[in-house]
């Protein structure tokens, strides 16, 4: 063994020989730490070693055996993981602290009866974990937990135990004792995750690492974690308001468009089979600014309320700003509405939410982004039994959206009289199969039109 002290991008994971100030891989400054890596003298003997075992197969040769799937017992979990837990899977958990990373994962390990879990955390006490778990009101004869950071620890453990599930708890703060960077640096993680890995693997235990998150989203640590590991899933909402979305963005043994809805309660994580009904506010006021999306997330519909307010701006540069949608798109809707529909907004606050705290991707809520921004700036309500599915393009078009069929159900589903769409939505048969009025528009203002004359 050598020692050889390497600097490492703590952002992205690359390494140099020398210090550097800006990343040239991932073009952050001020990243690289020194760290001391082990070069292994005897790789050589190691790979002679292991080619007796393994034997090139033709692909015709492989059996298919059903994947075995384990029920972890959180319907909603199940869901993102493409049906339950796949034996020796590792998996990562990424989310911002506070988000409810822990409270998930020691849901799932007390919910999980029948199988055996142990629980790892480096981050809280037993006894915390003991308050967390009254405070979740669950109990479970089979669920052993443990406050440990030492790596060499934890597989000594696990190997004597050998659980059904491995919860990590959280990655950032497991360390091995033989190198001496600091927990939670670009090597520790490294090594940790392989070392977990390893022991997944070889012993077909699933693993469920925890990850953090850093300010600007991505998941802390290196890139290659997310590499290493065969699923990775982020934990997103707002710490302030109830919902909270589990989202695959990386998934072997499933689909990444699958997703998990919770709320977080006073006593744990909620699954919600059916989040229409919660991000819908139901006031019966008729106010201007609300619009209602029918948008998909992963593959699941839901409608979603959008609130715009617009204002005139009392200092000179008027304000944007936006939670739950993209700005910069915010901007881009406001520009094309100035541009292309003749709307007066250059000189005007707009602000705008999406109910619920949480994040929406799907650009099928352009259109009620627009017409919430509309209504608010004409003091117009919309009724409350219209709904919306549309992109908007820069030429102030309505765009033709996916997944069109399952908007129209959901929205007729949830009592929606109407619902606009683009034009250019292939849809001649459409109409017959649906009780909901279906009204198609080109541009944005015949939107507007049919709604308000
Ligand atoms: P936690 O799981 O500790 O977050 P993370 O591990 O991602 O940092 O959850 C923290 C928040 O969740 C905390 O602010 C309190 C809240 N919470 C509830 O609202 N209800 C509960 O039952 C629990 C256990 C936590
Ligand atoms: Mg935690």
């Amino acid at each position: 063994m050598k020692i050889k002290s390497v600097f490492f991008c703590q952002e992205c994971g690359a390494q140099s020989p020398k210090w550097i100030g800006k990343c040239p891989s991932c073009g952050s400054w001020n990243t690289y730490l020194e760290e001391n890596v082990q070069v292994s003298s005897n790789k050589s003997a190691t790979i002679v070693q292991n080619k007796e075992r393994s034997k090139p197969k033709l692909l015709s040769g492989i059996n298919l055996n059903e994947q075995i799937r384990i029920d972890t017992g959180n319907n909603e979990f199940n869901r993102v993981l493409g049906g339950g837990l796949v034996p020796g899977t590792i998996i990562l958990l990424g989310g911002e602290p506070g988000i409810g990373k822990s409270t998930l994962a020691l849901q799932i390990a007390l919910r999980a009866r029948n199988l055996k879990t142990l629980y790892i955390s480096g981050e809280e006490s037993e006894q915390q974990i003991k308050l967390r778990a009254l405070r979740i009101d669950e109990n479970s004869q089979n669920c052993l937990i443990l406050n440990e950071h030492l790596l060499e620890n934890v597989i000594f453990h696990a190997k004597e135990i050998m659980p059904d599930l491995l919860v990590i708890d959280s990655i950032q703060t497991m360390q091995i004792e033989k190198l001496d960077s600091s927990p939670g640096s670009v090597s520790q993680i490294r090594e940790c995750t392989s070392e977990l890995l390893k022991f997944a693997k070889t012993y077909s235990v699933p693993t469920l690492l925890i990850g953090h998150i850093t300010k600007d989203g991505s998941l802390a640590g290196p890139k290659l974690l997310e590499h290493m590991v065969d699923t990775v899933l982020q934990f997103e909402g707002d710490r302030n308001h109830i919902y909270r979305i589990v989202r695959a963005i990386k998934n072997r043994f499933g689909s990444t468009s699958e997703l998990g809805i919770f709320e977080m309660q006073q006593d744990g994580l909620r699954e919600v089979s059916n989040p229409s009904e919660l991000l819908l506010s139901h006031n019966d006021l008729d106010m201007s600014g609300v619009a209602i999306s029918a948008s998909v997330e992963g593959i699941r519909p839901f409608l979603i309320e959008v609130q715009a307010l617009v204002s005139s701006a009392v200092y000179g540069t008027p304000q944007r700003s936006s939670t739950g949608f993209d700005l910069r798109r915010l901007n881009m809707l406001l520009a094309v509405l100035e541009k292309r529909a003749g709307f007066r907004l250059a000189q005007k606050d707009v602000f705008l939410n999406i109910a619920g705290g949480i994040k929406v991707d799907d650009p099928a809520i352009d259109l009620a982004v627009i017409c919430a921004i509309l209504s608010s700036d004409q003091d117009l309500s919309i009724d409350k039994t219209k709904c919306f599915a549309g992109e908007i393009g820069l030429s102030g078009e309505i765009r033709p959206v996916t997944r069109i069929e399952q908007r129209i159900s959901e929205a007729e589903k949830l009592g929606f009289k109407e619902i606009f769409i683009s034009k250019h939505n292939k849809i001649q048969s459409l109409q017959s199969k649906f009780k909901i009025k279906i009204s198609l528009a080109a541009k944005v203002d015949e939107v507007f039109r049919a709604m308000f004359g």
